[in-house]
């Protein structure tokens, strides 16, 4: 598909933030964003254009019914002054998946990856190179047919934009998170849309994590429906680890979101790096492993939690779970290190891990 740039005089352009600024996430732009439409039935009009609104109808509906989705991608500058892009294909096809699981049109892989290549090579001094710092690559799309029947729209934004970002969590990896765990909230069910990453599972999350905040902890455990099993975090996916060493991530299913970062644990256990598995994890089983010592640390992964260590947990009666010695496990450090190490470039990346962003 043909990209058309239309790109803001050079004089007419922010400056990106100074090298060794701290960079909190996701509240900075740069210029410019990707663009295109969907119309009669045929994904049209692929642009590079400067960062400004959208011209929306009130009726569009992706205000009234929330059919939207996004996605969230780093890329990172390593020393050879080139920006390299971590797993863009992983996000691209999750996105497709998305998509289906909305009813709305899947955009070709190879369209996505030539997209977000073209942004970021635009936007290349905009990567900052500080640790724990990324360029996020946020993809998105959204129903904007100004109908108020619930159906899937007929017309849809295709958008990614950019972000230069430090940590999600404040402090990032040196700060252990605590969660609450709840009966009471649910994130997603069988059969629902928690497998996507759906606007709406993250609007219904901002109320449990209030709730979660009134007890002085970071974030919510989510539990299966039937409050059986620990199903993931809302921003992360879940992960404990054994006295072995061993990571476990509850198994993939249609209400946990499959993490880029778990899928390339796993990956790497595969290759045996590390020793990783995935299972159903039942809650009462693992308050057991967590009292008897045989769970030794615990933590979330994502790509903008990247291996976030969870210090503690907190029930609704105030009662309080610590893992280990409640701050951040040797394993939890090795992994973190041996992941942000391949993405920066300072170790080698698997085969087909780091996409280098081509000067076009
Ligand atoms: C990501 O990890 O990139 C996400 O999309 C999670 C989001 C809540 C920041």
């Amino acid at each position: 598909m043909q990209i058309e740039y239309r790109l803001l005089p050079k004089h007419e352009r922010k400056s990106p933030p100074p090298q060794g600024t701290v960079l909190s996430f996701g509240m900075l732009r740069t210029n410019h964003m990707f663009v295109m439409e969907y119309a009669d039935g045929t994904w049209q009009n692929a642009r590079i254009v400067p960062y400004a609104p959208f011209s929306l109808m009130p009726g569009s509906m992706c205000f009234h019914y929330g059919q939207c989705f996004f996605e969230g991608v780093k890329a990172f500058k390593h020393d050879d002054g080139e920006i390299y892009i971590f797993r863009p294909d992983q996000n691209a096809t999750r996105m497709n998946h998305s998509a289906e699981v909305l009813c709305m049109p899947s955009v070709p892989v190879e369209v996505q990856l030539d997209a977000v290549h073209r942004l970021v090579d635009v936007e290349r001094d905009w990567c900052p190179s500080e640790p724990q710092s990324s360029l996020y690559i946020r993809p998105f799309m959204f129903a904007t047919q100004d109908s108020l029947g619930v159906k899937p729209s007929a017309t849809l934004i295709y958008c990614i934009i950019l972000s230069p970002s430090g940590a999600y969590y404040k402090g990032g990896f040196n700060h252990a998170v605590r969660l609450l765990i709840t009966k009471k909230y649910h994130r997603a069910v069988s059969g629902g849309t928690g497998s996507a990453k759906a606007a709406g599972n993250y609007a219904a999350s901002i109320r449990p994590q209030i709730y979660a905040q009134s007890f002085g902890v970071d974030q919510v455990l989510y539990l299966s429906a039937d409050n059986t099993c620990i199903e993931e975090v809302g921003t992360m996916n879940h992960y404990h680890v054994l006295k072995d060493g061993t990571f476990v991530i509850p198994e993939f299913s249609d209400s946990i979101l499959r993490a880029v970062t778990s899928v390339s644990v796993l990956e790497l256990a595969a290759a045996g790096s590390i020793k990783a598995r995935q299972e159903v994890v039942c809650l009462d089983a693992f308050i057991d492993g967590i009292r008897s010592g045989e769970i030794i640390e615990a933590g979330g992964f994502g790509t903008a939690a990247v291996v976030s260590p969870v210090g503690g947990y907190v029930f609704e009666d105030g009662t309080e779970l610590v893992v280990g010695d409640g701050g951040i496990g040797g394993h939890s450090r090795r992994l973190y290190e041996m992941y942000t190490a391949i993405q920066t470039g300072k170790a080698p990346a698997p085969q087909g891990w780091l996409s280098k962003v081509p000067r076009y």
